[in-house]
């Protein structure tokens, strides 16, 4: 197991490595990651390598007995590469070219860039690929985050071109399928099809889900090729992973591709960034660790944990005394194995002269540091428990094409998917149940209840796994919008909404009204009444019964059924309900499982693994106040692992 922290020796006078590395060592540190940024350093004019510097620096770290995660440094390339050839730089919809400086603002397409790329990344994985010390390649840093993932150049376009002329067998198909009939836009050769920049009113709605694939596709060109350099020039015993950043819902990539050839999911946990003047809440944090867990099915690395406020030009939040290592021990929690922090110590230059680490600019062993130390020796002896597999009961499953037409048309002025998802994903976080969040692609018969936030898009595939589902008793959740659209991001024709699922589901919904800013309706469960916001479903029954109806003008119609189908039973939540009611129901949909439920208070969250049939519980306090759990006090961000509750 590794605790350790992001390093740049080239940021330092290099008389400060020898005592870095000792306090680190003090610290409990056990490996370091490095170069993620360094290609100028390494490759100083085009052509000429040169490791010596890390040469020097590598042997330092080896003499303390730590180990190495190494990064390649194709986010941020040498300017005499940008002055050179300056088609690498992406390109924004207005036309503009991105300019050198930031980082990742390099096409993905571009041919230069994916040269020269693997000439840097094959250079440097092969002469470290006998360094025992470098345990593993991390590939890049953050793929498609801060905006990267999108470009308008010529390269993209008529590669875009290029990628739906291989989808459709010819243009009239395209045409077809995308309803180009529409306002006359018919064409007559893929070379008329225009990638989606600035229109008068908006572009064809199919066109726009084909082109978020394609950002997908080319992202993942690039990194999967560069994946597979690294594989291919690296010792046997170097493992291979990128870390992925948040907001993974608003990234036009599909991680699920590209993460699956990688030895393990890296992720970059930040609860709080920026000018955010309050964390996540918890429950979105958790989604998040889930998430990345989710990649691979498996345990995975946090590469980044925050220990500082941070920030570019802005600073936001503070994070309290035990706030941060509260943090790391939830994201151990929900899978984290292994875990460095970002950053060794803050950079006084530079764009990153904010973003604070374990050491500030005083450069002296303050809380931070403490709170690590604390947290390293805490945590080893569970060494085992921690390795230990996660097991749910309950999945959320999400797919890139439904993320992609909400973020394409998102219906309603207050729509966000995320959010929409968390508010799913809450009430059953609030019950301390392990939750898996998954691609819609992959097997669900594990589990007991399936939620499924605003899947619009089912193709016959997913619905016959749905219906399997149910035929062996499995519970399954929707939310509004469920079954609409076909895989072309188009309405379905002549089916009652929610179309195909419309026999599980057990009611159809007879209107819908998009619920704008400011704007919410009362709904009645049980005669209490709650709101509901964004967008409402009118649901007349079927064979369904109700639990929810509006409470005003359309008291007549349904906002939340049940039905009974097959062995088992289906939700339909018509309407973006308050955490109270969702709490509610949430009972109401484990009915008579036999889940591990543990009632907690809010912000107490209690996290159950289990080893050779033990149950342990990672209890962390997320809030600035003493907490009454099971006649213990829990302190402010409190942390503990227990065998037992009591
Ligand atoms: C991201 C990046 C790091 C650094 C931090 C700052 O996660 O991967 O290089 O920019 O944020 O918080
Ligand atoms: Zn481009």
């Amino acid at each position: 197991m590794y605790f350790g922290v992001d390093y740049y020796p080239e940021h330092w006078d290099i008389d400060m490595i020898d005592e870095d590395l000792t306090r680190m060592k003090e610290m409990g540190v056990n490996i370091v990651r490095i170069g993620e940024f360094a290609w100028h350093l390494m490759e100083p004019k085009e052509g000429e390598y040169d490791f010596s510097f890390f040469d020097m620096v590598i042997k330092k770290i080896k003499k303390n007995n730590i180990k190495i995660m190494f990064g390649t440094p194709t986010a941020t390339f040498p300017a005499w590469l940008a002055n050179k050839h300056p088609d690498i730089l992406s390109e924004e919809i207005d036309g503009n070219k991105k300019v050198f400086g930031g980082r990742r603002q390099y096409c993905y397409t571009s041919k230069t860039y994916r040269d020269y790329s693997r000439k840097i990344s094959e250079k440097l994985v092969s002469h470290y690929k006998d360094e025992e010390a470098i345990i593993s390649w991390q590939v890049d840093n953050e793929f498609g985050h801060e905006g990267s993932d999108m470009c308008y150049c010529d390269n993209c376009h008529m590669d875009f071109q290029k990628f739906l002329k291989n989808k459709y067998k010819n243009i009239d198909e395209l045409n077809e399928r995308y309803g180009t009939i529409f306002w006359g836009q018919t064409y007559n050769d893929f070379n008329e099809i225009p990638i989606p920049k600035i229109t008068i009113t908006t572009h064809n709605p199919s066109l726009r889900l084909d082109w978020s694939r394609y950002r997908s596709f080319t992202l993942n060109r690039y990194a999967i090729e560069q994946f597979n350099i690294v594989k291919a020039h690296k010792g046997e015993h170097q493992k291979v992973t990128t870390n992925a950043s948040g907001g993974f819902f608003n990234k036009y990539f599909d991680h699920d591709e590209q993460f699956k050839d990688l030895d393990f999911a890296s992720y970059d946990n930040y609860p709080v960034w920026g000018g955010l003047v309050e964390p996540m809440p918890p429950e979105e944090i958790a989604m998040t660790l889930d998430f990345i867990r989710g990649l691979k099915d498996d345990n995975f690395w946090i590469v980044e944990q925050l220990m500082g406020a941070q920030g570019h030009d802005v600073i936001g939040y503070l994070p309290r005394p035990n706030q941060a290592k509260m943090w790391a021990h939830q994201g151990i929690a929900h899978g984290c194995n292994n875990m460095i922090w970002f950053r060794w110590r803050g950079m006084t230059k530079g764009a990153e002269q904010f973003c604070f680490g374990i050491i500030d600019h005083d450069n002296k062993n303050g809380r931070k540091y403490k709170e690590v130390q604390e947290f390293i020796r805490y945590m080893k002896p569970h060494k085992e428990i921690i390795n230990s597999k996660i097991k749910s009961d309950i999945a959320i499953l999400y797919s890139y094409d439904n993320v992609r037409s909400w973020r394409i048309q998102k219906q309603s002025s207050t729509y966000n998917f995320n959010d929409e998802l968390v508010k799913l994903y809450r009430p059953f976080y609030r019950k301390n149940l392990n939750i898996d969040l998954i691609p819609s692609s992959r097997d669900i018969s594990k589990y007991k209840v399936i939620l499924i936030p605003n899947l619009m898009i089912v193709d016959d595939q997913l619905k016959n796994r749905l219906d399997k589902f149910l035929e062996d008793g499995g519970r399954i959740v929707f939310t509004y919008r469920a079954g609409i659209k076909d895989i072309d991001n188009n309405i379905n024709f002549k089916e009652t909404i929610p179309c195909s699922l419309r026999e599980m589901v057990g009611a159809r919904v007879e209107e819908i009204e998009s619920l704008g800013e400011e704007i919410s309706t009362e709904v009645r469960y049980n005669n209490e009444i709650f709101k509901a916001k964004v967008w409402r479903d009118l649901l007349k029954l079927e064979t369904a019964k109700e639990l929810v109806n509006y409470n005003d003008f359309y008291r007549n119609y349904s906002c939340v059924t049940e039905n009974k189908f097959k062995n088992g039973k289906v939700y339909y939540i018509g309407s973006s309900l308050d955490n109270k009611l969702m709490d509610l129901l949430s009972d109401k949909i484990i009915e008579g499982l036999d889940l591990d439920i543990i009632d907690s208070p809010e912000n107490l969250e209690i996290y159950k693994r289990t080893l050779n049939n033990e149950d342990y519980f990672f209890i962390s306090n997320h809030s600035d106040k003493e907490l009454e759990f099971k006649g213990n006090k829990i302190k402010p961000y409190e942390i503990k692992v227990e065998k037992r509750l009591c």
